[in-house]
């Protein structure tokens, strides 16, 4: 029988409540084979999620849940090019991109073969030297301008898969306004041998426009010949005009299309630094390993399906335990850039208030994401997960090999990752703390050293970390998402609050250039006048 969504959503409430007063370790005393019944694989990775106040009744009535929003239809809406994205009335493909040829939808197809033939002939040329700069020297450094979906997706994906990189290239990232950022990274490089990347799917993005036109004065600053800019500038983006008239060479432009979403797009063109850093072949391998979590999610049954669980998990701790925040921790160096990316694909698709069916939301969406390095961060933030006052879930991530790492560090790794997840979950009780604490006079340090515990965590392991592993790791944050908005009812496609602070943004801007302060409130005209004193100062 299928129970309506109130229904289900009073029964959540129900089974949550008083959840508190139950020990999460309680629940593996009760079921001693709880860890693999709460534990789900596919495309290579393992979901652990017996760590979260979570048992059979309360899963079923989840599933319940995401069937009764209609997940079935959705996820097949989104693999066959339905209208998901609808205030920008777009359809999102993004798993086109790297779906097997006879898998993609046909109306997309060859549009998405040809670029890829593209991107392949690009990085061959500037693999093999066959692509030289304006005066005949070999490209050595890659720069790519972009922000967002431009720019996270690539970064990360540049850092995880180190281990992969070619010799012949570097590739640099500059995404922010901030001068320093573009300032910083052009000293040490060579203008003869580098290369831009323009990355904008709009080609409106001011930060991106004012990066790449300061990368242009520093480059003909030194080439002095206009006729060098085509050797020089490459540009990714849905709005080929605008590149063009820009003053990218037209033959150096690369499309992408509008049903790829920006912070979906490192799997498109937006993808080229990724190409060039690694090769086309792992590029490709790692595209593979997202269509294999994409086929898994499209097809396994909700009760089995990794992106379902997880998207699952997140919506019992966000609406019905009432978590605010979600911390994303990877055990490894490589995937030091996750939780940023994370930030704009969970955050922005999710960070949403409107219905789909154009009403308020009634509870939470998103939850804060966040995170950082383990162990780095047992040393800055974990103390307030083992003893503040919040619940906090905790992805960890990790890769049970890593041959790069020297004798005894994936050991000592290992052992505190798996420590983490295990005190979270069980604290230290009073009891415990009293057989191991000092005397201390007028102290009661046994409270002192108590630990709640009773933090839930998922644990997300792979093998090892590669561009195969790496790809449907991302797919299934994707999927996580797409599944959490689907049960929210909001669209995770759009993002028009980012655009308020655009369109001040530029205004502010207007009046800075002319030195006339408009109408705003006490706060922002006393800062702006400041600013612009200060400006005359150095002027
Ligand atoms: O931050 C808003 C946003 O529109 C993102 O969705 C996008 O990834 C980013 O700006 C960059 O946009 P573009 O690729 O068009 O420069």
């Amino acid at each position: 029988m299928i129970m309506s969504l109130p229904t289900l959503q009073s029964m959540l409430n129900e089974y949550a409540d008083g959840w508190h007063t139950r020990r999460l370790r309680s629940l593996f005393d009760l079921a001693p084979n709880r860890a693999a019944e709460f534990t789900v694989e596919a495309a290579g990775l393992t979901l652990d999620y017996s760590k979260n106040h979570i048992d059979a009744k309360i899963r079923d009535a989840l599933l319940n849940l995401a069937a009764a929003s209609g997940l079935s239809a959705k996820i097949e809406g989104l693999f066959t090019g339905a209208m998901l994205n609808r205030t920008e009335q777009r359809a999102v493909l993004h798993t086109a991109l790297r779906a097997a040829p006879s898998e993609t939808p046909t109306a997309v197809a060859s549009e998405v073969a040809a670029v890829k033939q593209r991107m392949r002939e690009l990085v061959t040329a500037l693999h093999t030297g066959q692509w030289r700069g304006h005066t005949g020297l070999a490209i050595t450094d890659v720069v790519n301008i972009g922000i967002g979906g431009s720019h996270l997706g690539p970064q990360l994906a540049c850092a995880a898969l180190r281990d992969n990189h070619v010799p012949q290239l570097q590739v640099h990232f500059v995404s922010n306004v901030d001068g320093g950022d573009i300032a910083s990274q052009l000293t040490r490089l060579d203008p003869a041998r580098t290369l831009f990347i323009v990355a904008s799917k709009s080609f409106a993005t001011p930060e991106t426009a004012l990066n790449a036109r300061t990368a242009e004065r520093w480059l003909q600053a030194r080439l002095a010949d206009p006729a060098a800019n085509p050797r020089h500038f490459i540009a990714i983006t849905a709005h080929p005009d605008r590149a063009v008239k820009f003053g990218i060479a037209r033959e150096n432009v690369l499309p992408m299309w509008d049903w790829v979403g920006g912070r979906y797009s490192l799997w498109s063109a937006i993808g080229l630094p990724i190409a060039l850093a690694v090769g086309m072949d792992s590029f490709e391998a790692m595209q593979a390993g997202a269509a294999s979590m994409d086929r898994h999610f499209r097809s396994a049954p909700s009760a089995t399906n990794l992106p379902v669980l997880l998207a699952l998990v997140g919506i019992w701790n966000t609406n019905y335990l009432g978590a605010e925040t979600l911390a994303v921790v990877p055990y490894d160096e490589r995937l030091f850039y996750l939780p940023s990316y994370l930030q704009q694909l969970e955050m922005e698709s999710n960070g949403k208030r409107v219905l789909e069916s154009n009403t308020l939301v009634s509870g939470h969406t998103a939850p804060i994401l966040w995170g950082g390095l383990g162990t780095n961060v047992q040393h800055a933030f974990f103390q307030l997960l083992h003893q503040g006052t919040r619940l906090i879930p905790v992805d960890f991530v990790l890769a049970l090999h890593n041959p790069r790492s020297p004798p005894g560090h994936h050991d000592m790794l290992i052992a505190n990752c798996l420590a983490q997840a295990e005190a979270l979950m069980c604290g230290r009780t009073r009891e415990e703390a009293v057989a191991t604490s000092a005397n201390v006079p007028g102290i009661d340090l046994p409270l002192h050293r108590a630990t709640a515990g009773n933090q839930p965590s998922n644990m997300l392991v792979m093998e090892a970390l590669t561009p195969a592993t790496f790809g449907a790791l991302l797919a299934l944050y994707e999927h996580k998402t797409f599944v959490q908005g689907v049960i929210w009812g909001i669209n995770s496609f759009d993002q028009w609050g980012v655009e308020l602070g655009k369109e001040l943004a530029q205004s502010l801007l207007n009046e800075i250039e002319t030195a006339q302060v408009g109408a705003h409130d006490s706060s922002t005209t006393a800062l702006l006048q400041r600013y612009l004193r200060a400006r005359q100062s150095v002027e």
